[in-house]
C-alpha cells in the first residue's frame, strides 16, 4: 500500500483487508458447505439418520484451522498497533488537546495552534492525546488515527506520514454541542520547510515585549502617544470605527493622529500602565485579543455578534451589569475589567445566570494575553 498517507495508515488498511478477505473466504465457505449438506442430506437421498457421537480428525481440524485463522488476525493487528504506540524517545513530539470545542495543538518549543496540525514528512512523530473537559476522539482519517482523548490520561500515538498534503481532522466522539464543528487540518510539510516554520513560529523568549511594544514603543516617537492621549477622551469614537473598518488599524490610527495633533505630555500615556486595561483604540492590542480568543478557543462558546452560544455573548459585555450566581446566590455586578479578568482565570467562581459551568479555567495566561482578549471584549460594543 505505497498509496497511503501515513505508515500507520498502509497497517491499519492492511489489517482491513487481511479480516475482510479472511471473512469472504470463510461465509463463502460456509454458505457453499452448507447447500451441500442441504442437498446431500436431504430426507430423500438419506431417509435414515446416522448417529455420529465424535470425530477425533473432524474437532481437530474444526479447532486448529480458526485458531490459525485468529492468531492471523491477531498478529497482524498486533503490528500494526505496536508500529502506534511505540517509536522513538526523540520523535517531535505535538501535544493534541481536545477541548470544547477545538483541538490545540502544543508543540514543545511552545508553538501552539488550533487551525492547522503541521508535522514534516517522513518523520516519526508522537502526539499526546488529551482532553481539557470531556472525552473526545482525535479522528485524522487519512493517517486512519482515531484514538480517544481523555480527561486526565495522556494518550500515546506515533505516527510517520508518508506525503505532504494537507487533511482532515475531525472529533468522533460526541463531545456536545458544537461536536460537529471540531474540525481543523494536518499539514504534512517538506522536511526542511517544517524545520523553517518551526523555527521561525517560536514564541519569543521576552514574552511580555510584543504587548509592551505596541503600548509604550509608538508612545516614543509622539505619533503613538498622540493615539493613546486622544484614545481616551475619544475612546468611544476610536472603537466604533476600529472593529468597523475592515483595515482597522490604518484608519484608526490616522483618523485619531488628525485631532491628536496637539502636543501631548508623557502623562497620559502613563495612565494605561497604572490601570490594567488597555486603550480602547489600541487597534493591535484588540487584534491580537482577538488571535488569542480563537487560540485559546474562547470563541468556540462565546460569540461576538450577540447570538448566545454555550457562554454568554461578548457583544456588548463590557461595562453591563451581569446577574451571576455565587453559592447559589444571585447577584448583579458590572463587567469591568476586574469581573473580566476575574472570569476567564477562574471561570467557575461566578457563573452567569441561566448557563452551565463548563468553561476550563485559564490560570497560566500571561497578563499581557489578558490585556489583549480584555481589550478585545472591550472592543465590541
Ligand atoms: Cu470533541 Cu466531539
Amino acid at each position: 500500500m505505497g498509496t497511503a498517507a501515513s505508515n500507520t495508515a498502509s497497517h491499519v488498511d492492511q489489517v482491513m483487508l487481511v479480516i475482510l478477505g479472511i471473512s469472504v473466504v470463510l461465509f463463502v465457505g460456509i454458505m457453499a458447505t452448507m447447500v451441500f449438506f442441504v442437498v446431500k442430506y436431504s430426507r430423500k437421498r438419506q431417509p435414515r439418520v446416522a448417529n455420529i457421537s465424535h470425530h477425533t480428525g473432524l474437532e481437530l481440524v474444526w479447532t486448529v484451522i480458526p485458531v490459525i485463522i485468529v492468531l492471523v488476525m491477531f498478529w497482524y493487528g498486533f503490528v500494526g498497533y505496536r508500529v502506534m504506540r511505540t517509536g522513538p524517545d526523540d520523535a517531535l513530539t505535538v501535544t493534541v488537546t481536545g477541548r470544547m470545542w477545538s483541538w490545540l495543538y502544543s508543540y514543545e518549543n511552545g508553538i501552539q495552534a488550533t487551525d492547522m496540525l503541521r508535522i514534516p514528512a517522513g518523520e516519526p512523530v508522537k502526539f499526546v492525546i488529551t482532553s481539557a473537559d470531556v472525552i473526545h476522539s482525535f479522528y485524522v482519517p487519512a493517517f486512519r488515527i482515531k484514538w480517544d482523548a481523555i480527561p486526565g490520561r495522556k494518550n500515546q500515538y506515533f505516527v510517520t506520514a508518508e506525503k505532504t498534503g494537507t487533511f482532515d481532522i475531525l472529533c468522533a466522539e460526541y463531545c456536545g454541542l458544537q461536536h460537529a464543528y471540531m474540525v481543523s487540518k494536518i499539514q504534512v510539510m517538506p522536511k526542511a520547510e517544517f524545520e523553517k516554520w518551526y523555527a521561525a513560529s517560536a514564541p519569543k523568549e521576552t514574552k511580555p515585549a510584543p504587548a509592551q511594544a505596541a503600548a509604550s514603543a509608538p508612545a516614543a516617537d509622539g505619533r503613538g502617544a498622540a493615539v493613546m492621549a486622544d484614545g481616551r477622551p475619544a475612546g468611544s469614537n476610536a472603537t466604533a470605527t476600529a472593529p468597523a473598518g475592515g483595515s482597522a488599524s490604518p484608519a484608526g490610527k490616522s483618523k485619531a493622529t488628525a485631532p491628536g495633533g496637539k502636543p501631548v505630555s508623557p502623562a497620559p500615556a502613563a495612565i494605561p500602565a497604572s490601570s490594567s486595561g488597555a486603550s480602547p483604540g489600541d487597534a493591535a492590542l484588540v487584534a491580537e485579543g482577538e488571535k488569542l480568543m480563537a487560540r485559546y478557543a474562547c470563541s468556540s462558546c462565546h460569540s461576538s455578534d450577540g447570538s448566545r452560544l454555550v457562554g454568554p455573548t461578548f457583544k456588548g459585555l463590557y461595562g453591563s451589569s451581569v446577574t451571576v450566581l455565587v453559592d447559589g446566590k444571585e447577584r448583579t455586578v458590572r463587567a469591568d475589567e476586574a469581573y473580566l479578568e476575574k472570569s476567564i482565570r477562574e471561570p467557575n467562581a461566578e457563573i452567569v445566570k441561566g448557563y452551565q459551568p463548563l468553561m476550563p479555567g485559564q490560570p497560566n495566561l500571561t497578563a499581557e494575553e489578558l490585556k489583549a482578549m480584555i481589550a478585545y471584549i472591550r472592543s465590541l460594543k
